[in-house]
């Protein structure tokens, strides 16, 4: 290794920084709208059968590589010195979170617009029309997405060049118990609205109805993947920088269970407030851009209400696209002569640059369709539909069935665990064939 590497300075900062990346607008702007077309409390049930039956066995394969590793995603896959053609499939997290930043940001960067306004108040001066048009009229204007966008990968560029610690850490220790405290607030506020109840029921109540509906179980797999963030190295790499004391499993459990709580606190913040007054909870990806700030504009304080949640979800937002960045900066820096602060430039305004086409794509590249979607749309689902996925499937082989038995489970942190064995058949079998069939059950849907 040709740089020395860095390290988080604590334990504590490295679980932080693991619950910024996975905690991001998946878990308010996706996660109540894919709940919300999904069923309501029969997504959640499902959901959270595929958080722990997928999601925490990646969880902790991905931390056991990095460990190991002790380089970037393309190391980590070949560090056994057994399976060099392994490093192919670092290169694919690689390249998946670059893409995957660059539509990112672009969500990032409406929010950050809608919370600039709601501060300033122009958010709150909009025309009768409602947000339907407001909002159509922002994304469909020519320079005014991009210039957003830009702004949040810049925030994201300036985090990343302060560094494994004063940079990642510092942000994410800031950031983190923030966020946990608005959003708190926010639900505790939504639960005092009359008609409230609603939507706790419509969250928790589920509609059994929903149980037979294949497109809910594959909503739930490629929520499980987008929400923790598994499948494009970030634990891998985030490991990479861990101390020996860490314990895996103990992370592991924290962070699941951390972005897990995130999202249902997010869901109780929403869907009350959609159901109080009069909203669809179905809206679909237009829910937390369109509906919500008309009812932010009903509701008492609720431009304070409003200014937090846009506030809460750029935030998020940008503790995620910051992990984003450091997997492929990770491997630029390892891979090459390039400091930190090149690769973050090189990285950063490449990711801005291949992320432009899907700022633009309802306004100037609106005419262009691929296979009926727009470009933010396609992108987002070639990545969270197969990309994701298919990075999860490559580590559960890698370490299933590539490595022995005992580096696993060593390198996992589960030697003496009595959990070692169903880890170890999550990883090899039961993670990696549920992940396939629903791929190809939805194959259909690009
Ligand atoms: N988990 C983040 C969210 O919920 C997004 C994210 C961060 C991500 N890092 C990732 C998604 C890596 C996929 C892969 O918004």
């Amino acid at each position: 290794m040709t740089n020395p590497r860095e390290q988080w300075a604590s334990s504590t900062g490295f679980i932080l920084a693991t619950i910024g990346s996975a905690v991001g607008i998946g878990n308010i702007w996706r996660f109540s709208y894919v709940a919300g077309e999904n069923g309501g409390g029969a997504f959640l049930i499902i959901y959270l059968a595929c958080v722990l039956i997928v999601g925490m066995p990646i969880v902790i394969a991905e931390m056991a590589m990095g460990r190991r590793g002790g380089g970037d995603a393309i190391a980590a896959f070949s560090a056994n010195g057994r399976t060099p053609r392994w490093a192919h499939a670092g290169w694919v997290s690689v390249i998946g979170c670059f893409l995957i930043l660059g539509f990112y940001s672009v969500i990032a960067g409406w929010a950050l617009k809608y919370f600039i306004g709601a501060l300033t108040g122009d958010l709150w001066r909009v025309a009768s029309d409602g947000y339907g048009g407001f909002f159509g009229d922002f994304i469909a204007n020519g320079a005014e997405p991009v210039a957003w966008q830009f702004a949040a990968i810049a925030a994201t560029m300036l985090v990343v060049m302060g560094g494994v610690r004063r940079g990642i850490e510092a942000a994410n220790r800031i950031l983190m118990p923030l966020l946990a405290l608005v959003v708190i607030v926010l639900a505790v506020y939504a639960s005092t609205l009359s008609g409230s109840a609603a939507g706790w029921k419509f969250l928790f109540v589920p509609d059994w109805a929903a149980f037979g509906e294949p497109q809910v179980y594959i909503a739930a797999v490629g929520q499980t993947f987008f929400s923790l963030g598994i499948g494009m190295a970030v634990f891998i790499t985030y490991a990479s920088y861990m101390t020996p004391d860490i314990k895996i499993p103990r992370a592991a459990t924290a962070i699941v269970a951390g972005d897990t709580l995130f999202a249902v606190i997010a869901g109780l913040a929403i869907f009350p407030a959609v159901f109080a007054f009069g909203g669809d909870p179905e809206a679909g990806p237009q829910l937390a851009f369109i509906t919500l700030p008309q009812i932010f504009l009903k509701m008492p304080g609720g431009t304070i209400i409003g200014a937090l949640f846009f506030g809460l979800l750029i935030a998020a937002a940008v503790t995620s696209m910051v992990s984003l960045l450091e997997v492929p900066v990770a491997a630029v820096i390892h891979r090459s002569r390039q400091r930190r602060f090149g690769a973050v430039i090189l990285v950063g305004l490449g990711a801005f640059v291949a992320g432009t086409p899907s700022a633009l794509s309802y306004g100037l590249l609106d005419g262009i369709r691929i296979g009926e979607i727009a470009i933010l749309d396609f992108v987002d689902r070639l990545a969270s539909n197969y990309l994701l996925p298919l990075g999860g499937i490559l580590v559960c082989l890698y370490i299933g069935w590539f490595w022995r038995r005992v580096e696993a489970v060593e390198s996992a942190g589960l030697a003496t665990s009595p959990v070692a064995e169903l880890w170890i058949w999550a990883v090899r079998l039961v993670a990696p064939a549920l992940v396939l069939l629903v791929v190809l059950d939805s194959s259909g849907a690009i």
